[in-house]
């Protein structure tokens, strides 16, 4: 059966690179979740749109569910092939097609690294903003098909914000080409946002064009210590009053212990149980600005100790204190919650989701992390060593259902930026009304009648 499916995608594309070596099959099956056993049917690496049009009209008629892939970076399971489904993995199409230095764009292939991508904008003396620890390996696809946020949204906003085009193979395997890259289009539906975050549901993107800015002003880097989670709003605000923030992020005790364990170096001398990185232009005003607001919370008890990076590398090791936090816990197999709600209601939600978090986990390690300055938290829970990973799971999706509650309570989401894949779907509700999801079904059986495209994701 399974070689009569890929002997007749072998005939409808004679010349795709098809890969269904057992090693191939567990590479690119998984994303970073590894919770689920990669099953593929095969893996297929296109390299052209031609190439994508015909496997996915081979799929559809076949009956075979597709698996969009990227750098499977992904924390959801979005990329997850573990039921038989064809991984149509973006990594050839990795290409630079254009820059327009009137419209300040940039199209790239839809397997390009996002870092690739940011330095070819750096080459035409501009910038691409959208950054994460994770830049060297997601792929611009990734980043669209979760719509990712990461370090700078404070600054610039998600990917959502960056994206002035795409090209999409649907299900017919018909190409749309979306958006255009016009400034100004008031024709009615704009498909482009729906396949931004549809996590490979609707469609394969295969092209993107991406706006590009001004590149950044030269930065501070600065870290703070503080005495407590009730002092981190106030010190936001008390910066963001103050001055332009290019981020502000911050991360616990927990956290800061795992990165050094990792490698990194103790910012103080003393040991404080919250910290905040914030970047900031390196300008005068903005340097007086900073100072200021950090005396004003040092006066308020709401800062205890603060250190301003003097160097390039110093400000390199700062930003290594944040960007290591989820690659040193990786080995604990974290389960990992990535909340919202919206900055003023960040005080309330949190001081509830700690006293929940606090009295739901007393057996379990819980590290706080994550983009403050936008309301979004990483929670992430680590599985002690001698844990089963079933038995651990189900802790933590017993707990999490709390948390979904406590987010709707607040108008919350259930994930701020990592998508919701395998990972979140049984927790959608909090987030959508079941008129939204009734809707997002309609627009998925639209475009995919056959619900061959990522099935099983986001929506059952
Ligand atoms: C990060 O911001 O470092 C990641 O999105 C969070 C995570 O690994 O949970
Ligand atoms: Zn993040």
């Amino acid at each position: 059966m399974t070689d009569a499916r890929l002997a007749s995608l072998r005939a409808a594309a004679p010349a795709l690179r098809l890969l269904t070596d057992p090693a191939d099959l567990a590479h690119y099956g998984r994303d970073w979740t590894r919770r689920w056993t990669p099953a593929p049917l095969a893996i297929a690496q296109p390299a052209s749109v031609e190439q994508v049009q015909a496997i996915v009209r081979w799929a559809n008629a076949e009956g075979v569910a597709l698996v969009p892939s990227g750098g499977r970076t992904g924390l959801s399971g979005g990329a997850v092939a573990a039921s038989g489904e064809l991984v149509v993995s973006l990594e050839r199409m990795n290409q630079v097609l254009g820059f327009d230095p009137v419209d300040r764009t940039l199209t790239v292939q839809a397997g390009i690294p996002l870092q690739l991508a940011q330095e070819a904008a750096r080459a035409q003396g501009l910038q691409y903003p959208v950054d994460f620890a994770a830049r060297g390996s997601c792929t611009i696809g990734g980043t669209i098909s979760t719509n990712a946020g990461g370090i700078r949204v404070v600054r610039y906003g998600n990917t959502r914000d960056w994206i002035a085009g795409l090209k999409v193979v649907v299900a017919s395997g018909e190409v749309l080409e979306l958006g255009r890259a016009l400034v100004k289009n008031s024709s009615g539906y704009d498909l482009r946002h729906l396949m931004i975050g549809a996590e490979g549901t609707l469609g394969i993107v295969v092209e993107a064009t991406l706006r590009l800015t001004d590149p950044p002003p030269p930065t501070r880097v600065m870290l703070l210590a503080l005495p407590g989670f009730d002092a981190l709003m106030q010190v936001f605000s008390a910066f963001r009053h103050r001055l332009p923030l290019q981020a502000f992020e911050f991360f616990t005790d927990v956290a800061l212990r795992h990165v050094l364990a990792h490698g990194a170096q103790a910012p103080f001398d003393t040991v404080h149980p919250f910290y905040v990185v914030t970047e900031f232009a390196a300008d005068e005003a903005s340097e007086a600005a900073a100072l200021a607001a950090f005396e004003q919370c040092l006066a308020q008890g709401l800062a205890s100790d603060g250190v301003i990076a003097g160097s390039q590398a110093q400000a390199a090791q700062l930003w290594r204190l944040r960007e290591g936090i989820t690659e040193s816990l990786a080995k604990y197999l974290p389960y990992k919650n990535d909340v919202s709600v919206r900055v003023a209601a960040m005080p309330a939600f949190l001081a509830e989701a700690q006293a929940l978090l606090a009295r739901e986990y007393p057996q379990f390690e819980v590290v706080w992390f994550g983009h403050i300055g936008d309301g979004n938290l990483h929670i992430n829970i680590l599985k002690p060593e001698a844990a089963a990973q079933a038995e651990f799971v189900a802790d933590c999706e017993r707990v999490t259902r709390l948390l979904a509650e406590l987010l709707q309570r607040h108008g919350g989401s259930i994930s701020a930026e990592h998508g919701i894949g395998l990972v979140k779907k049984p927790y959608l509700w909090c987030t959508r009304s079941a008129a939204e999801i009734a809707a997002m079904r309609g627009i998925k059986a639209a475009l995919d009648p056959k619900g061959i495209m990522n099935p099983g994701k986001l929506l059952d």
